[in-house]
């Protein structure tokens, strides 16, 4: 397959571990007249070849990340600072649309949350594959067809019946596994998937995630799975990052982060699932509901209003981030317990 072109200016010096760097990104929604920061001076590494999870309640912040990493944010949202850089094509915060079209689909590839309802009705679903497969100028869109087929049937569907269905002859969760055929499809170099099973039953969920690995294990793909599920985070990542309100606090390699949280809010978000504490009796949800736009602080720490370990400073100042010595772990939190595990 061919690639798109990348002038020397601007491709990025990365680290041959990072795919993708994002640098004080800040992305606004504008409601009410009013500029509502969903993301906040996100500073971030996704790492090459590795399942990085970005977990966090409803409305914390997620798809909009999955937006921006594509430079894909709509009115009324919009990209306020900050920059997002990919070792392979550059920074496409700052592509124009052309560039940005080409790379979107093909080597950054999205699979959208309700994706389910992403698909043409009016098309049947093997002439959509022929579409998108020519829109990016693939020499053999035929080969586009074989490779969909193959990962329909990996994926336990009929490929000749879903390549000839309509998308209303397909059921919710089998629509959910064509949205993921076509994110596999162009054999992109990352691979960004926003709650990519929902409309699935917990075993077909278990078993298209299974799949998703092994694909991303064969083609070392960087993938961002996006989630609110610490049990599929536990299952399939190999890094997380813990959104909360608009902003990163926590990140960690997966194992550590499970049995070594550091920010009050991921304890919470670990203690709310019995099987990862190994102690149903310990299990308590998170009481509380994260803050609507309007009503997240714009000083001190955005999770205080939740917070068991609530001080005084944690009103007035915004908590930088703490790295655990010798490790790749950072969390962002002011309560000296966060310091020990
Ligand atoms: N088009 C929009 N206009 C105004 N506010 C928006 C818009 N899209 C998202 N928001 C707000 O931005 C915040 C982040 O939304 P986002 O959809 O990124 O959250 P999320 O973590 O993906 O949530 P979910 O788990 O429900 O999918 C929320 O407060 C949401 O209400
Ligand atoms: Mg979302």
């Amino acid at each position: 397959m061919g690639s798109v072109a990348v002038e020397p200016a601007q491709a990025s010096a990365l680290d041959r571990d990072v795919a993708c760097r994002v640098r004080g990104l800040t992305v606004t929604y504008k409601v009410d007249n009013r500029e509502l920061s969903a993301l906040r001076d996100v500073d971030l590494d996704i790492r090459q070849g590795q399942i990085t999870a970005v977990i966090g309640e409803s409305g914390s912040g997620k798809s909009t990340l999955a937006l921006a990493l594509m430079n894909a944010v709509s009115k009324p949202g919009r990209i306020a600072a900050g920059k997002v850089t990919y070792r392979d094509l550059g920074e496409v915060t700052a592509m124009d649309s052309e560039r940005l079209r080409r790379a979107r689909g093909r080597s950054l590839s999205m699979v959208f949350q309700a994706s389910q309802n992403s698909l043409n009705p009016l098309t049947r679903v093997g002439a959509q594959l022929l579409d998108l497969a020519r829109s990016h100028d693939m020499r053999d869109p035929r080969a586009v067809l074989r490779e969909a087929a193959a990962l329909a049937e990996r994926m336990s569907l009929d490929a000749d019946r879903v390549l000839t269905s309509y998308q209303h002859q397909l059921s919710g969760g089998m629509r959910q596994r064509v949205g993921i055929i076509f994110g596999l499809v162009l054999k992109p170099q990352v691979l960004l998937l926003d709650e990519p099973t929902t409309a699935l039953d917990v075993l077909s969920q278990s078993s298209v995630l299974e799949i998703v690995r092994s694909i991303q294990r064969e083609r070392q793909l960087t993938t961002v799975l996006i989630t609110h599920d610490m049990g599929v985070v536990a299952e399939l990542a190999d890094r997380v990052v813990v959104l909360y309100a608009g902003r990163v606090v926590e990140e960690a390699p997966t194992t550590e982060l499970i049995r070594h949280p550091r920010h009050p809010y991921t304890r919470a978000l670990i203690q709310a699932i019995p099987r990862l504490t190994g102690d149903p009796s310990l299990a308590r949800p998170l009481e509380g509901q994260p803050p609507s736009l309007a009503a997240i602080p714009t000083t001190g720490c955005v999770f205080r209003g939740r917070c068991p370990h609530r001080m005084e400073v944690c009103e007035t100042s915004t908590p930088g981030i703490s790295q655990v010595s010798d490790t790749d772990h950072r969390y962002a939190c002011h309560w000296e317990g966060a310091a020990n595990d």
